[in-house]
């Protein structure tokens, strides 16, 4: 395999995801290493990171006054650890024009919903209280509007219905956990296997419907 992509992982929480990329990172067939992991404050996740043997360092954002001056402190870190690709991974920040534009194409996220549905905070609340009967997660490059911009790829899963939103994001974290590392490795190589061609049915449908009855 050709030399491996550097990427920049940003956090501002536990940093599953984080975890979850830096394990597929150090396998030889992922196309990715982890450079650095940067939070913007004390995030739980630094620990992990740094247990992993990861790189850390904090851009906090109560450092600075102004948006943009975090932006560009962001962007000399990014730039310092040699990063080419960005996953924000749980970070809690909402990045400014410059920086998105400086990077374009080259800021990915994961969010707990399929987008378009269920932008924002709380989704697996907002998801049970619309009753949808699918839900899942997201990977998409980072636009300047929050939560937008062409998705990468997707995870659904069934909503059951003794489902909690707590019940709910666990499974769909453990989703996002396998989703995340194989949509950066096919955003770097734009390679993959084919789309499956199975369709998530929830309720299931029965075993073998048959055909319709013939008088309707
Ligand atoms: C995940 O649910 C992710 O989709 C969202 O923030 C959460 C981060 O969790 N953007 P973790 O810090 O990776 O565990």
């Amino acid at each position: 395999m050709s030399a491996k992509i550097p990427v920049a992982v940003l956090i501002s929480g536990r940093g599953s995801n984080m975890l979850a990329l830096a394990r597929a990172c150090a396998r030889a067939d992922h196309p990715a290493r982890i450079v650095v992991v940067i939070a913007d404050g004390e995030a739980p996740g630094l620990a992990a990171a740094a247990a992993a043997g990861l790189p850390t360092t904090i851009v906090s954002r109560a450092d600075f006054a102004e948006r943009a001056a975090f932006d560009a402190a962001l962007d000399a870190a990014l730039r310092a650890h040699g990063a080419e690709i960005v996953c924000l991974a749980g970070f809690m920040r909402i990045l400014g024009p410059a920086l998105v534009a400086r990077w374009e194409g080259r800021i990915l996220n994961i969010h707990p919903s399929l987008l378009p549905a269920f932008k924002g905070l709380d989704t697996h609340a907002r998801a049970l209280a619309a009753d949808v009967k699918i839900h899942g997660a997201s990977v998409h490059l980072v636009t300047a509007a929050l939560d937008d911009g062409p998705i990468l790829a997707q995870a659904a899963l069934p909503v059951r219905p003794d489902d909690t939103a707590e019940s709910l994001a666990a499974r769909v974290l453990e989703a996002e956990h396998r989703l995340y590392p194989a949509a950066l490795a096919r955003h770097i190589t734009g390679a993959g296997p084919p789309a499956a061609e199975t369709a998530l049915f929830n309720p299931p449908l029965a075993p073998s419907p048959g055909a319709p009855p013939s008088d309707c």
